[in-house]
């Protein structure tokens, strides 16, 4: 097989340098969809003699190699490939990245004057859709913004600068292991704004993902309104019940007065 010659190299090469044991860990994240670059290092083909991924995705392994003057090896799926930068360096290609795709890359290489292992944790990101909705909780109004996520390092948060003003984050977790992440602006009764703007964000992510929510008109407090109800209505008994006394009084006197 291919890789033999790899692993009859591999050996010799890791007394070659004494750095070889040492391993970088690193975590990188991709979009969904997107082609995917993975380097290892930055060191040019003049220098490197071969490079070898390790793929580990969910238990199943498989190697893609290239070395110098030897053909290249891979049985992996989903057309990762190793490919040469113009510069020189060799990458990682993976087209259209997919949830399928996540996993442990370990990339091993020997260069001229040392040897380089990174193992690195690649992570699919997927862009939420967020909703923007007014909520009233406890006879306060807020400002909900809310996420579906696969993992709650994605950030919600206000664009605008409220100072002070409260903001309450709430996790949800969901049944197909996706996160709900809201994010509760407290409003205040005199805002001036007629609009607010949430914004979601990941380290990942090359533009943030946002939506504008008009809060020009809030909706009616229902506890307010089913207070100005009973206020209502209980001024309307008191008002008959004061107009039937005064008249039944007025009407008994009337009464007396005719009967005298
Ligand atoms: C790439 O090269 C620069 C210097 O040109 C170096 O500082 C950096 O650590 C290198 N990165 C990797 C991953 O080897
Ligand atoms: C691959 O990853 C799984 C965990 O997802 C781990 O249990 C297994 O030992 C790994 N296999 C290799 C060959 O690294
Ligand atoms: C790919 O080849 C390696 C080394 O021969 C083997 O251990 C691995 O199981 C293979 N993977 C697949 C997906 O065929």
């Amino acid at each position: 097989m291919d890789v033999w010659w790899l692993m009859r190299t591999l050996p010799f090469l890791a007394l070659l340098s004494p750095s070889s044991s040492l391993a970088a860990s690193r975590t990188e994240y991709f979009e969904v969809g997107k082609d995917v670059h993975l380097s290892c290092n930055n060191v040019t083909w003049t220098d490197a003699l071969y490079y070898i991924w390790k793929i580990n995705i969910t238990g199943v392994q498989c190697i893609t190699s290239e070395g110098v003057s030897k053909p290249k090896y891979n049985n992996c799926t989903g057309g990762k490939v190793l490919r040469t930068t113009m510069r020189g360096e060799s990458y990682l290609h993976i087209p259209s990245f997919t949830l399928r795709d996540e996993g442990m890359y370990t990339c091993e290489t020997a260069y001229r004057g040392g040897a380089y292992k990174a193992i690195i944790r690649v992570v699919a990101t997927v862009r939420p859709v967020l909703i923007g909705k007014l909520e009233r909780d406890g006879g306060q109004l807020f400002a909900v913004c809310s996420a579906v996520v696969r993992r709650p390092e994605v950030e919600v948060l206000w664009k605008e600068m409220w100072g002070s003003l409260e903001v309450k984050r709430r996790l949800t977790p969901n049944t197909d292991g996706t996160v709900t992440i809201e994010s509760w602006l407290h409003l205040p009764d005199d805002i001036t704004k007629d609009s607010l703007t949430c914004v979601a964000n990941h380290p990942s992510w090359t533009q943030e993902v946002s939506i504008t929510i008009d809060i020009a008109e809030p909706p009616a407090d229902p506890f307010a309104a089913e207070l100005q109800h009973v206020i209502i209505l209980s001024s309307l008994i008191v008002l008959s019940v004061v107009i039937i006394t005064t008249l039944s009084t007025y009407m008994c006197l009337q009464g007396k007065n005719h009967g005298k």
